[in-house]
């Protein structure tokens, strides 16, 4: 059969976001739609005939329909090696470490990351480059226009190849060599910790709950945690990965992990929770009774990282997305070494990790990382903190209390307004950022407005500019309050406004979020005329 295949139905312009191409499944079920964004790809991607490359995804519907569909067209397109996970199942940071340790091209990843699936959920696809982490801009960006007027693809007439056998087998010229998901991962993750420390942590009669909420990285908990580590059979709880997670929201935080926050506040109360996302980048922590936020995590992290064998040397540097809280920069500036501010997204992060300038970051959607992979990465962040507990030999809330107390405190929130009308989105945003330079100096309930700004960002390394990265408002008192709209939405747009509030050493350390944020929440519903262009006076999430 000509493996070319023409005409291919127009793409509908769909530009990728910050992680990928992510839509509806019914979008991706139409003919030829992902077929003409696998080719988009290809064809974008210097040097794929010849090439290794690695495909798997976090096991949601849809997920083996398209791992056939992309083994055909890599054969049909030259590609010399193909390494696929059982199953089709690859979390996304173990995709990232093979891309590595392979020295693969790069890898193609199914995805929607914390969103539902099924049926009716969510689907999604990205490319990560050679050094494991998503695509920069100009390729995504090359991919989307690419897509636009691409009139063919090419794919084998073939048998689906059995994807569940581990071992090597043949389509055309190309082998498909079937790996275990979880090896190199969970050896890499044995070489950067302190796995004695950890194993007599558990030994002592320490309990954690991990939940994986059905989705990738149960069979990665079980291995790593019960296998390896020595904690008890039943630590990783919704282990099985289901291909509509249960029907729940596989993303990590107190309004979905339910059995999780359950259990830590419940009687009985294991010492550590954690949860992580879809395809097993997201982290949430909790100790008994305590919710740590992902903004306080990376800075806590970042103060005990010596702790931990691979960064026993220190630290080089490290990294935030803009919105994320600075309680790391505190942390960075009484270590002396560089903070970094980014735009959201951790390809950002890359071109720093790989030039050396940082080794630890992380983001406030429940994202933290390294530089062992170039995704952030779930699961470490998990064994991150259980290597920090066993040396420090404190509670989550002993370690949280005497952070607070060296650096002061952090609160931080996040509210979001989902599946608004773009026009009336962009009209807030358009109609805030003409008032911005008006702001600085005057108050705004009682807090003087230091600076006012819509963030852009030049990359150090590569000298790539990002513009239009998100509004903030910082006050004189150390808060601030950020508006953006988010980029993986997949319905209408997403408004996005986060806020923090600095309380220094010997300040009031002991509210809850929520009352700590309340008249800044309301200070930027107002700023912003949220209701007036949205008719929201709620936001539908608030974490
Ligand atoms: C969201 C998060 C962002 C994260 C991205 C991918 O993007 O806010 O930090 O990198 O998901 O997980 P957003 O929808 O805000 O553009
Ligand atoms: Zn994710």
């Amino acid at each position: 059969m000509d493996p070319v295949i023409r005409p291919t139905t127009p793409f509908d312009g769909q530009r990728p976001g910050t992680s990928g191409l992510r839509k509806s499944v019914q979008t991706f079920e139409q003919p030829r739609y992902l077929e003409n964004f696998v080719q988009s790809i290809i064809d974008c991607v210097q040097g794929i005939p010849g090439a290794t490359l690695v495909l798997g995804g976090d096991g949601r519907y849809h997920n083996r329909t398209a791992i056939q569909t992309i083994v055909k067209m890599a054969a049909a397109n030259g590609v010399a090696r193909l390494v696929v996970g059982a199953g089709g199942i690859l979390s996304t940071p173990a995709a990232s470490c093979v891309i590595r340790k392979r020295k693969a091209l790069g890898g193609i990843i199914l995805s929607a990351s914390h969103n539902p699936g099924g049926p009716d959920g969510d689907f999604g696809i990205k490319f990560n480059a050679a050094n494991g982490g998503p695509a920069p801009e100009a390729l995504t960006e090359a991919f989307f226009k690419r897509s636009k007027e691409i009139a063919e693809y090419r794919t084998v007439d073939a048998p689906d190849v059995d994807l569940d056998q581990i071992g090597e087998r043949r389509l055309g010229s190309m082998v498909v060599e079937v790996i275990d998901p979880v090896a190199d991962y969970a050896e890499l993750t044995d070489s950067l910790f302190d796995i004695d420390a950890i194993r007599a942590l558990f030994a002592s009669g320490f309990r954690m709950v991990f939940d994986a909420m059905h989705a990738v990285t149960g069979p990665y908990a079980v291995e790593i945690l019960e296998h390896r580590l020595g904690a008890p059979a039943g630590t990783a709880i919704n282990a099985v990965p289901l291909e509509d997670f249960g029907g729940h929201h596989p993303d990590p935080n107190l309004a979905h992990a339910v059995d999780l926050v359950a259990a830590l506040n419940g009687p009985d109360a294991p010492d550590f929770g954690a949860a992580s996302d879809g395809d097993g980048d997201r982290n949430m922590i909790l100790g008994r009774g305590v919710f740590v936020s992902p903004s306080d995590s990376l800075a806590v992290l970042a103060a005990n990282a010596t702790h931990v064998p691979a960064f026993r040397g220190g630290l080089t540097g490290v990294a935030r997305s803009m919105p994320t809280s600075r309680a790391v920069d505190r942390v960075a500036e009484a270590l002396g070494i560089r903070c970094y501010e980014t735009p959201t997204g951790w390809k950002f992060f890359g071109t720093l990790l790989d030039d050396g300038r940082i080794n630890l970051c992380g983001e406030e959607s429940f994202g933290t990382g390294a530089d062992h992979v170039r995704e952030k990465d779930g699961l470490w962040a998990v064994l991150m903190w259980l290597n920090v507990l066993a040396a420090r030999r404190l509670s989550v809330a002993e370690l949280m209390a005497e952070h607070w107390n060296t650096y002061g405190r952090t609160y931080y929130g996040r509210h979001d307004y989902e599946a608004i009308e773009q026009a009336a989105a962009d009209r807030l945003i358009d109609e805030l950022r003409n008032r911005l330079p008006l702001l600085a100096g005057t108050s705004l309930a009682g807090r003087r407005v230091a600076t006012a700004d819509e963030f852009a960002y030049t990359d150090p390394v590569d000298g790539s500019r990002s513009e239009r990265q998100g509004l903030r408002v910082s006050f004189e008192d150390g808060s601030r309050i950020v508006y953006r709209l988010s980029g993986t939405g997949t319905a209408g747009a997403t408004l996005r406004v986060y806020f923090e509030r600095y309380e220094p050493v010997g300040g009031e350390h002991g509210l809850d979020a929520p009352v700590a944020l309340a008249e800044l929440a309301a200070v930027a519903a107002d700023l912003a005329g949220i209701q007036r262009h949205t008719g929201r006076t709620k936001p539908d999430v608030a974490t």
